[in-house]
């Protein structure tokens, strides 16, 4: 079913949080040859090679299963990974004999093997298959198992990288990304980097309260790869779990940037931080688009008017086109009910968007203009303020630590429960 078919009660579901096993690490500069036997395996193939984490690989697919794949290895060199489809008929095990025989060493295979497939796991390791995965299978099914086999052997990326961009300038989506960043380090307890990506005007410094530093301007201007060290030095801490690459919101040059100017700090970060918030400028350039399409999250953040609602629903109908195996981004609404202003309800953005906000954060400019003046977050002003609990509910839904964890009860809560109940009655 296409998304514009959904039923009106469909739309208002939110996208199923991520779940934290289902994280794939992006495979790195690698070739991939995949040898199918029916159209539908060729077609998810072609389909998984256009998925961001297979961004760096280099797929090519041909038919004819592995017949063809003998003929191709007699004479030319293997690649880095070969998928291969069984028909169920042939004797995979003697194929893969010969195949092995023809193979280069440190090139890995990937079976995708059919329900009348008889062989046992076992033997297909004994002859070196990285992974077998049954058919029929979709695109992701591909991405993860390629992706696996890189994952294991190098660095394991630990990170996901949430996004947060305003459908508007001045809607309010820095301060919400300082403060959802700030919920996940101080409540969720991960360890996070907010990265200020407006270079020239930024304001993570100012609302973290930290005294003016270059952090991001170093590391996407020095000419040599960044490694963790490196980064680490950049980064001003903020909280026990919270750190911060600030922006140095300076003038004296332009930051004109290539696409993939901050690809290597992303990648860098991702070796060693849990979750890294992207504070993305109200800007569609090529690298701004390409930090989106490569995050594992993305919130879209909208005040409830109109040019706020065509932003948003361009940048999710172009994310989500560009990301055909993700969960489409997210969304909220900030500064609703901002007094004599005339705003589109929440259900007219929840119809459009197909997906319900995950919060619509009230106008107060009191909270808010006291926070943003103090240099702290909306939640050290007040812990049990309304928005405080919106800006965690965010954090839970966009790490995906959706279940609050309750308190153990202690051997005595029976009892006392009991004479809860004791006293009510007597009243
Ligand atoms: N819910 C709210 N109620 C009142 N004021 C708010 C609210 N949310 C944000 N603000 C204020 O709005 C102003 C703009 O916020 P912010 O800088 O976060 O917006 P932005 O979308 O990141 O802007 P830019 O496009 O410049 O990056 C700030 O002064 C902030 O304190
Ligand atoms: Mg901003």
């Amino acid at each position: 079913m296409t998304d514009s078919q959904k039923k009106p009660e469909q739309a208002s579901e939110l996208p199923p949080p991520p779940s934290a096993n289902d994280y794939i690490m992006a495979a790195p500069r690698i070739s991939v040859q995949a040898f199918c036997e029916s159209n539908d395996t060729a077609a998810a193939i072609r389909s998984a090679s256009e998925d961001r984490r297979l961004g760096k690989a280099h797929v090519t697919v041909k038919m004819g299963g592995m017949a063809v794949a003998l003929e191709t290895y007699d004479n030319a060199p293997t690649p880095n990974v070969i998928v291969l489809e069984s028909n169920g008929q042939s004797d995979l095990l003697t194929s893969l004999d010969e195949l092995a025989a023809v193979c280069d060493p440190g090139t890995r295979a990937v079976v995708v093997g059919s329900e009348n497939d008889d062989v046992p796991y076992r033997e297909l390791v004994r002859r070196g298959v990285n992974d077998y995965v049954v058919g029929p299978i979709g695109p992701i099914d591909i991405v993860r198992s390629i992706c696996s086999l890189f994952s294991a052997s190098e660095a394991v990326a630990v990170g996901r990288i949430i996004s947060v961009i305003g459908a508007k300038g001045g809607v309010g989506a820095s301060t919400v990304a300082h403060n959802v960043a700030w919920a996940i380090a101080r409540n969720l307890k991960l360890d996070s980097v907010v990265i200020d990506l407006d270079l020239a005007f930024g304001t993570a410094g100012l609302d973290y309260n930290q005294d003016p530093m270059q952090g991001i301007a170093n590391a996407v201007f020095q000419p040599d790869r960044p490694d963790s060290a490196f980064i680490d030095r950049l980064l001003a801490k903020c909280t026990d779990h919270l750190s911060l690459l600030a922006a140095p919101a300076t003038l004296e040059r332009v930051y004109d940037f290539g696409a993939h100017a901050f690809d290597a700090i992303f990648d860098t970060l991702r070796l060693t931080t849990p979750c890294i918030v992207l504070d993305v400028p109200h800007q569609w350039t090529a690298w701004t688009r390409r930090a989106l399409e490569g995050s594992d999250e993305i919130l879209i953040v909208a005040e409830p008017d109109l040019a706020n609602l065509r932003n948003a629903k361009n940048i999710l109908s172009t994310l989500k086109a560009a990301r055909p195996n993700d969960a489409p981004p997210m969304f909220c609404l900030n500064q609703v009910g901002l007094p004599k202003r005339p705003e589109i309800d929440r259900h007219s953005f929840a119809k459009t968007l197909e997906s319900q906000p995950l919060a619509a954060i009230p106008f107060d400019s009191n909270l808010f203009g006291t926070a943003a003046n103090n240099g702290q977050m909306v939640a050290e002003i007040s812990a049990n303020h309304r928005t405080s609990k919106m800006f965690l509910e965010m954090a839970r839904k966009l790490t995906g630590h959706t279940q609050v964890r309750k308190p153990r009860g202690s051997l005595l809560a029976p009892i006392r429960e009991v004479g809860r109940r004791l006293i009510k009655g007597r009243r």
